[in-house]
């Protein structure tokens, strides 16, 4: 297994291009599975989990081809010829769950494996199989299997206990094809929400759905066999919001002057707000074409401050790990509360062996700053946790081995040329 090793401390400086949004392309490549015509999907970020996923999809029977020369990805679902999503790649990728939505949609049935716990939590997905079976889908769990069919879905008011971003993606997509209105109250208002709502009126061009960006999804049905089906449809997926804040946080924990460009800052308002109450600089260009952060040096060390994680617009639980990294070389003593999952708070451990001051009280981390941290051997738990120790080495004294970084491939594309080319001095070596 691969590792990361980072000479610290650092000072970046330079231009970065965020990559296209993970947890927006999973969704886009499960919806393809709604067309039988072609969909090119542009600047398809290389990541693992997008790997996976167009191994599912081709397993299901999509053809899959890269356009020479570029990361622009066509994906053809008119051949499906089976419904099952088996447990060795849903096992290895959560988000496979959301094959089920567009297979029920088309062809009535769907068989995916249920994806199990993860690092961060038991992840259930409750909400999402309640959600469809008031759609009128008969849901069975058998051998670790969860089976949906539905000779016809008919549209509903469905109220989601919790703003769960799979749940409101997974039954937007079977409700595309549900007879009548379907209206999904205390939906998740993610920007990847709306990414998979834009790309789901490209695909068909009469389908309706209300209310992007609230709380309140309204899906106007079409009728499978008779609507409009867009052909040679391209599109191009949001920048990644989560790894622009983990940029930024780079950036700003060691008082850099970088420039990040290829997402909306607008994704990432409640980041910059807590980064500027601690004192970071950051010029915000929220131009149409060209928006930007710059972060700026500042003259005064960073203040702690308290954050609590929650579903979007708020905080992020997917910057909450980084986040802790900058409050270690912040003056006085901050407080991260996580609402939304169960156990993630795994870099902790790996963040004191780098000389962190972190107390856990349940799902409040209080952080001791400033700290200057040492490099040591330390090791990825999950995606964001991993992102964490990355964002710790660049201010730490001396080498930092980051192990099981296949962690971090999941998520974050050409991590070692990105920021080497800011100045970072990291190396990957074979473990
Ligand atoms: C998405 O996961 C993201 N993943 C996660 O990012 C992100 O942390 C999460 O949304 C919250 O923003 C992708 O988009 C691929 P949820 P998802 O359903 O959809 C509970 C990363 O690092 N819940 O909003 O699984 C659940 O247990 C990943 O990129 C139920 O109880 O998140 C959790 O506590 C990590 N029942 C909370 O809701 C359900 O049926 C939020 O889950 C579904 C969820």
């Amino acid at each position: 297994m691969d590792k990361l090793v980072i000479d610290g401390p650092s000072s970046l400086s330079g231009v970065v291009e965020i990559s296209r949004a993970k947890n927006s392309v999973l969704k886009l490549l499960a919806a393809c599975l709604m067309t039988s015509e072609s969909v090119i999907i542009e600047a398809m970020p290389e990541l693992q989990d997008v790997k996976t996923m167009l191994k599912l999809l081709k397993h299901l029977g999509a053809e899959v081809t890269t356009l020479p020369g570029t990361q622009n990805v066509k994906i053809n679902c008119e051949k499906i010829n089976q419904w099952k999503a088996h447990y060795e790649l849903v096992k290895t990728m959560r988000a496979s769950i959301l094959v089920l939505g567009p297979l029920l949609g088309r062809f009535g049935q769907a068989e995916v494996s249920l994806p199990g716990g993860c690092a961060i939590g038991a992840r259930p997905i409750d909400i999402h199989l309640k959600g469809l079976e008031k759609l009128g889908a008969k849901i069975t769990l058998e051998a670790g299997y969860v089976r949906a069919e539905a000779s016809e879905l008919v549209g509903a008011t469905i109220v989601l206990p919790f703003p769960s971003v799979g749940a409101t993606e997974n039954i937007m997509m079977a409700a595309v094809f549900a007879k009548g209105k379907t209206v999904i109250e205390n939906a998740a208002k993610e920007p990847e929400i709306s990414d998979l709502g834009n790309f789901l009126m490209k695909l068909f061009p009469e389908l309706v759905i209300e209310g992007d960006g609230t709380s309140t999804l309204t899906i106007h049905g079409v009728d499978r066999k008779t609507t409009k089906v867009a052909q040679n449809v391209t599109y191009l997926p949001i920048g990644d919001r989560i790894e622009a804040a983990t940029y930024l946080m780079a950036a700003v924990t060691t008082n850099s002057e970088v420039t990040l460009t290829g997402f909306y800052p607008k994704h990432i308002s409640a980041v910059t707000h807590v980064l500027e109450e601690m004192g970071a600089n950051l010029e915000i260009i929220n131009d149409k074409d060209h928006p930007k952060i710059k972060t700026k040096k500042y003259l005064k060390p960073l203040k702690a401050v308290h954050v609590d994680t929650a579903p979007y617009p708020g905080f992020p639980t997917d910057a909450q790990a980084q986040l802790m990294a900058v409050m270690l070389s912040a003056t006085g003593t901050s407080v991260v509360t996580e609402h939304i999952f169960e156990n993630r708070f795994m870099h902790v451990p790996e963040l004191e062996r780098m000389g962190a001051k972190i107390t856990l009280k349940g799902n409040a981390a209080v952080i001791e700053g400033p700290c200057q941290l040492k490099g040591a051997p330390v090791m990825c738990t999950d995606l964001r946790a991993s992102a964490a120790l990355v964002v710790a080495a660049l201010n730490a004294e001396g080498k930092t081995d980051i192990q099981r970084v296949y962690h971090l491939d999941r998520g974050y594309e050409n991590l070692e040329e990105k920021l080497s080319q800011l100045g970072c001095v990291i190396k990957r070596e074979r473990a």
